[in-house]
C-alpha cells in the first residue's frame, strides 16, 4: 500500500455499511452474491431471525404427514402430530446430535434415532430410551425432547416458521404486503391447495438473484425470454410488450417486500389467464374493492416476501396448441452455501377446481417455472453467470458493483402514483428496479443489524 494512503477498515462490518452506502446510489456490490464471510452472516442474521417460509398446511392433511425442509441450510421435520398440531421440529436427535429423520417424506407415529435408537413421539417428545434401567435411571426424559422452532404461523393454509422467539408475529412482519398477499391466497373461501410433490433442483445462483428477480425485474423479460414470445409460448401482454392494454407496476417500500403487477386496462376481465369456470368462484369476500379489483385485471402478479418465499400468478401454455391455464406457484430459494442455492417450487390450484383442472394448472406450472420450465431455464442461465462474475478475482480486486439504477429519480421521472389505492409506493412503469432496490435495502438492513 502506497504511504500516502489511508488504510481501509476492511472488516466485514465495515464492508457492509458500505455496501448500505452504496444502495443510496443504486449500486449492489458484487461480493453480495458470493463470499463464504457475507454468506455466513446471512444465515445467522437473515434466516436465524426472519420468517420463512416452511410449506403448505395441505401438504400433510393427516396426523403423522411429515416432509424434510430447511431453514437456511438447517434441516427441520414439518409434521403435523397426532393431536392434530402442525409443528417444525429441529431434525437432530437430543442423545448426540444424529439426523433423527432420513427421509424426505412419509408418515410416521415416530421418529427413531438410527444411531442408539432413541425414539421420540411425532410431536418432538422422548418416549423411548434404551438401556434406561442400565444407564440413564435418573433420566428426566421431558428435558429431552426433540427442540422446535420457537415460533411458527399459518398465513393462508401457509407455515412460516421463525427460529427468534423474540421476533415480531408473521402479520406484523408481513405488514402492509399481506394486501397484496391477499389477492392472491384468499380468493375463494376454501383458498388454494397444493397440487402433486414439490420440484426442487440445486442452482449454481445465489439466493437473492431468484427473489430480488421476483420483487419485479420486469425488464428482463424482453431480452432473456425472447424465444418464448416470438414463438408465442408466452403472452405479450404478461411480457410488457408494446402496444398491449396491459401495463406494469411496481409496487415498493411495503414493509420490506415487494410486487410487480402487470394488469389490463379498466373493463378488461382477465384474472390471471384463469377459465371462467374458475374465476366465476372468486368472489370480493374479505378484499376490498381495489383489491378485487386488481384481481380481475390481473395479468401477472410476482412479488418477494423478504428474505426468499416468492409466488407467481399468471397463465401459462404447456405448449403452443393448448391454452394457456392460471395457476399460482411459490418458491423458495433455499441458500446451500455462497453462490449456490436449491429451488423448491410448489404449484397450487384453487381447491374448488376440478381435477382436470388442477391437472391443467400443474402442466402449465410445471412447463414454465420448473426444473424442465421453459422460463425457469431461462432464469437460472443468467443467475449462474451472476453468481461466477461475483466469486471472480477481478471483481474482488476492483471492488466491482452491480447497476440498479433504472427508473431511479434522475434517470427517470421517477413520480409516484397519487392516488393508488394500496398500501406501499406504486410506480406505474416496467422501466425499473425499484422493487429490487427495496430487497437489497432490507437486505443491507438485516445485515448490518446488531
Ligand atoms: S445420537 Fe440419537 S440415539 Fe444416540
Ligand atoms: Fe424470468
Amino acid at each position: 500500500m502506497a504511504k500516502d494512503l489511508k488504510p481501509v477498515d476492511d472488516s466485514i462490518q465495515a464492508r457492509l455499511l458500505r455496501m448500505q452506502e452504496d444502495l443510496k446510489n443504486g449500486l449492489v456490490s458484487a461480493k453480495a452474491f458470493n463470499d463464504p464471510e457475507i454468506y455466513a452472516i446471512e444465515l445467522r442474521k437473515i434466516f436465524a431471525r426472519c420468517w420463512v417460509f416452511i410449506g403448505h398446511v395441505s401438504e400433510i392433511p393427516n396426523p403423522g404427514d411429515y416432509y424434510v425442509r430447511r431453514i437456511g441450510e438447517d434441516p427441520f421435520i414439518f409434521v403435523r402430530g397426532e393431536d392434530n398440531e402442525i409443528r417444525v421440529l429441529f431434525n437432530s436427535c437430543r442423545h448426540r446430535g444424529s439426523v433423527i429423520c432420513r427421509t424426505d417424506a412419509g408418515n410416521t407415529s415416530h421418529f427413531r434415532c438410527p444411531y442408539h435408537a432413541w425414539t421420540y413421539k411425532n410431536d418432538g417428545s422422548l418416549i423411548g430410551v434404551p438401556s434406561r434401567q442400565a444407564g440413564y435411571q435418573e433420566l428426566d426424559m421431558s428435558q429431552w425432547n426433540l427442540f422446535r422452532a420457537p415460533r411458527v404461523e399459518t398465513y393462508c393454509g401457509m407455515v412460516f416458521a421463525n427460529l427468534d422467539p423474540d421476533a415480531p408475529t408473521f402479520s406484523d412482519y408481513l405488514g402492509a404486503f399481506k394486501w397484496y398477499l391477499d389477492i392472491q391466497f384468499n380468493l375463494t373461501d376454501a383458498g388454494v391447495e397444493v397440487i402433486g410433490e414439490p420440484h426442487r433442483w440445486w442452482v449454481e445462483a445465489d439466493w437473492k438473484s431468484g427473489a430480488e428477480n421476483f420483487c419485479g425485474d420486469s425488464a428482463h423479460t424482453q431480452m432473456t425470454h425472447r424465444s418464448l414470445l416470438q414463438i408465442g409460448l408466452a403472452d405479450k401482454a404478461g411480457a410488457g410488450s408494446p402496444g398491449q392494454e396491459a401495463h406494469g407496476l411496481h409496487i415498493n417500500e411495503c414493509d420490506g417486500h415487494a410486487i410487480s403487477i402487470r394488469w389490463y386496462n379498466p373493463g378488461i376481465e382477465n384474472f390471471w389467464g384463469y377459465p371462467k369456470e374458475i374465476y366465476s368462484e372468486f368472489r370480493p369476500g374479505p378484499l376490498s374493492e381495489p383489491q378485487f379489483d386488481l384481481a380481475r385485471r390481473a395479468v401477472v402478479h410476482d412479488g418477494t416476501v423478504f428474505p426468499n418465499f416468492s409466488f407467481i400468478h399468471f397463465a401459462a401454455k404447456e405448449d403452443l396448441d393448448k391454452p394457456a391455464a392460471g395457476f399460482l406457484s411459490v418458491r423458495v430459494w433455499q441458500p446451500r452455501g455462497p453462490g449456490q442455492m436449491e429451488i423448491w417450487n410448489w404449484i397450487l390450484a384453487p381447491k374448488e377446481a376440478s381435477d382436470e383442472y388442477k391437472e391443467r394448472a400443474y402442466r402449465a406450472g410445471m412447463s414454465s417455472f420448473s426444473p424442465s420450465g421453459h422460463f425457469e431455464q431461462d432464469d437460472v442461465t443468467v443467475w449462474s453467470g451472476i453468481a461466477r462474475s461475483a466469486s471472480s478475482v477481478y471483481a474482488e480486486l476492483n471492488n466491482v458493483k452491480f447497476n440498479y439504477q433504472m427508473g431511479m429519480p434522475g434517470m427517470a421521472p421517477a413520480v409516484p402514483l397519487a392516488d393508488w389505492p394500496g398500501p406501499g409506493t406504486a410506480w406505474a412503469s416496467n422501466a425499473g428496479e425499484s422493487g429490487l432496490r427495496t430487497f437489497h435495502r432490507r437486505w443491507a438492513q438485516q445485515m448490518c443489524s446488531s
